[in-house]
C-alpha cells in the first residue's frame, strides 16, 4: 500500500461522484438548481475562453468564473509563474521578514494608479472591501459609509452592510449602520455628507448587478463633494478592474477621478489563487499603521502569499505584453455594436449597455399582444424568469455559459475572459439571435420551459 497522495488516481476513481458529494456535504441547493435547469454537466478541461465536457464538446465561457478568469483558463505565462514559484521552494509566509514578491507586485500595480502609494494584500474581493471600509473609518475617525442602491461589494458582514439588495441582507441584521444613496444622485450624497459622520462613499463605477454605469460626471462630482466634507471616495474595482471595461480601471474612463482607496481582486491572480488588494493613499496607510505597536492591526495570514503574488506579477506582465486592454476595447465595441443592432429587431430586447467586455442585455415588455400575455404571465410569477429562459438554451443548445445578472432582474450579463476573439463574438451573436428568434416565434420549447419555471417559482413562494 502506498501512502502517497495521488490526485489523478483520486479523481479517476471518484470524480464521477461530484454531484452526489456536493449534495451530501456542501450547499445542497447548488446541485439542485443545476439539475433543475439542466446545467448539471461534467466539464473536464478548460483553455482560454473555452471549456470542454467529457465528450470533447467545446463550450464558450461568457462568465469567466464571475470574472476571475480575466486571461481565460490556464494562460501559459501565469501557469509557468506558478510552477516556478513552487519549484523555487521559497521561505514564504515566515511573517517576520520582507519577501520580494509583494513589494514587486505592489510597485507594478500602483503604476496603473499613479496617485496612490500603498497596497494591502488580502485574499478576496470582499476582504479588499472590508479593508477599505476599516481604513476609511480609521483614517477619517468617522463611522458611516455610504453606498449605492443595488450595489454589490461582497458577502462578509462588513461588505454586506454596504450591499444594496435586500435579498442578500435579509436575516443577517444587525449590520453596520451604513446608508444607501441612489447611484448618480448627488443631492442625496450631499444631504448625507452634511451630517458630518461620513467616512466615505463606496461605489462600483459600473455596477455588477444589472450592469448600471455611474452617469457621466457623477464620480468626479461625487469626489469633489466628498473632499469638501473630508470624506473618502472608495472605488470597488473588484469586477471592473484589470481591463474589464476597456480601461485598466473603470474609474479612469473619466478624467480627474482619483479615488482615495481602490479595491481589486478577481482577475489579479489569473483565476488560480485567491487574492485581493486594497490600494490607497500614503496618509491613510500611515494613519492606520501609525506605530510599531499597530503593525498587525490589520493583516491576513495568507495575505501576500508567494503564489498569489507570482500569479499577479505574471498577469500584469501578460496584460502589458499582449495589450489586453486595447483588445478589450476592440472586442467589446464589436460585441456591443452587434448586440445593439438587434434592439430594433426584437421587441423583447429592451437595452444593451456597459463598456468593454462587461455588457448587460436587458429584456423588457414586448409590444405585440401575442408576446405580451406570455411576458406578463412570467413577470407575475417572478421577475427575471425571461432572462433565465434565454440563459438556459444558450447553454443547452449552443454551449455558451452566461448568467442572469442578479435576482429579479431581466438582465443577462456578459463578462467573458478578456481574450475572447471575433470568432467567439460571432458564435455568441449567432446563438443569441437563434434564441431570440425562438422566443419571438411565440411557441416552441422555450416558452414550454418558461411554464416549468413559472411552476417552480410559484411552488417556491
Ligand atoms: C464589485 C464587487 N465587489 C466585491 C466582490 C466580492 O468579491 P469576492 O467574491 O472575491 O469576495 C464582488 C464579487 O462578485 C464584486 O463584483
Amino acid at each position: 500500500m502506498t501512502t502517497e497522495f495521488d490526485l489523478g488516481a483520486l479523481l479517476a476513481e471518484r470524480g464521477a461522484e461530484r454531484y452526489e458529494l456536493h449534495t451530501k456535504y456542501l450547499n445542497p441547493q447548488l446541485p439542485r438548481m443545476l439539475h433543475t435547469i439542466g446545467f448539471d454537466k461534467v466539464y473536464e478541461r478548460g483553455e482560454g475562453a473555452h471549456f470542454f465536457d467529457a465528450d470533447g464538446n467545446d463550450y464558450l465561457d461568457m462568465l469567466a468564473g464571475f470574472g476571475v478568469m480575466g486571461l481565460g483558463r490556464h494562460h501559459p505565462v501565469v501557469r509557468k509563474a506558478l510552477h516556478d514559484v513552487l519549484d523555487a521552494g521559497l521561505a514564504d509566509l515566515t511573517r517576520f521578514d520582507c519577501q520580494p514578491l509583494p513589494g514587486l507586485l505592489a510597485e507594478r500595480l500602483l503604476a496603473h494608479s499613479p496617485h496612490l502609494d500603498r497596497v494591502f494584500f488580502g485574499n478576496s474581493g470582499t476582504e479588499a472591501v472590508e479593508t477599505a471600509l476599516k481604513f476609511a473609518r480609521y483614517a477619517t475617525g468617522r463611522p458611516r459609509i455610504l453606498y449605492c442602491d443595488h450595489a454589490f461589494h461582497g458577502l462578509t458582514t462588513g461588505s454586506l452592510s454596504v450591499n444594496g439588495e435586500d435579498g442578500f441582507r435579509d436575516g443577517f441584521a444587525p449590520l453596520l449602520p451604513d446608508t444607501a444613496v441612489p447611484l448618480g444622485d448627488l443631492d442625496a450624497l450631499a444631504r448625507e455628507l452634511k451630517k458630518g459622520d461620513v467616512a466615505g462613499l463606496i461605489v462600483e463605477p459600473i455596477q455588477g448587478k444589472g450592469v448600471h454605469e455611474a452617469p457621466p460626471g457623477y464620480l468626479r462630482a461625487a469626489q469633489e463633494l466628498l473632499r469638501r466634507h473630508k470624506a473618502l471616495l472608495i472605488a470597488d474595482e473588484v469586477q471592473t478592474g484589470l481591463g474589464r471595461t476597456g480601461d485598466f480601471y473603470a474609474y479612469q474612463h473619466e478624467d480627474g477621478v482619483e479615488p482615495d482607496l481602490v479595491c481589486v481582486a478577481k482577475a489579479l491572480s489569473g483565476g488560480y489563487v485567491p487574492v485581493g488588494a486594497t490600494l490607497g493613499r500614503d496618509w491613510i496607510f500611515r494613519k492606520v499603521y501609525s506605530s510599531m505597536d499597530r503593525v498587525l492591526v490589520h493583516s491576513a495570514s495568507f495575505g501576500s502569499n508567494a503564489q498569489a503574488m507570482a500569479a499577479g506579477l505574471a498577469v500584469l506582465s501578460v496584460m502589458e505584453n499582449e495589450q489586453i486592454v486595447a483588445g478589450v476595447r476592440r472586442t467589446g465595441d464589436l460585441l456591443k455594436a452587434r448586440l445593439t443592432a438587434l434592439v430594433d429587431r426584437y421587441e423583447l430586447l429592451a437595452d444593451v449597455r456597459g463598456r468593454g467586455l462587461m455588457i448587460g442585455i436587458e429584456f423588457g415588455r414586448p409590444s405585440s399582444l401575442k408576446l405580451r400575455g406570455r411576458w406578463t404571465m412570467l413577470q407575475a410569477a417572478r421577475k427575471g424568469l425571461f432572462a433565465q429562459m434565454v440563459v438556459v438554451p444558450l447553454l443547452q443548445r449552443h454551449r455558451i455559459l452566461t448568467q442572469v445578472s442578479g435576482d429579479h432582474l431581466e438582465v443577462i450579463k456578459l463578462i467573458p475572459p478578456l481574450v475572447v476573439d471575433e470568432a467567439d463574438v460571432d458564435r455568441f451573436l449567432t446563438a443569441f439571435t437563434a434564441v431570440m428568434d425562438d422566443a419571438h416565434s411565440g411557441g416552441g420549447l422555450m416558452w414550454d420551459f418558461g411554464k416549468t419555471l413559472i411552476k417552480q417559482a410559484v411552488a417556491n413562494r
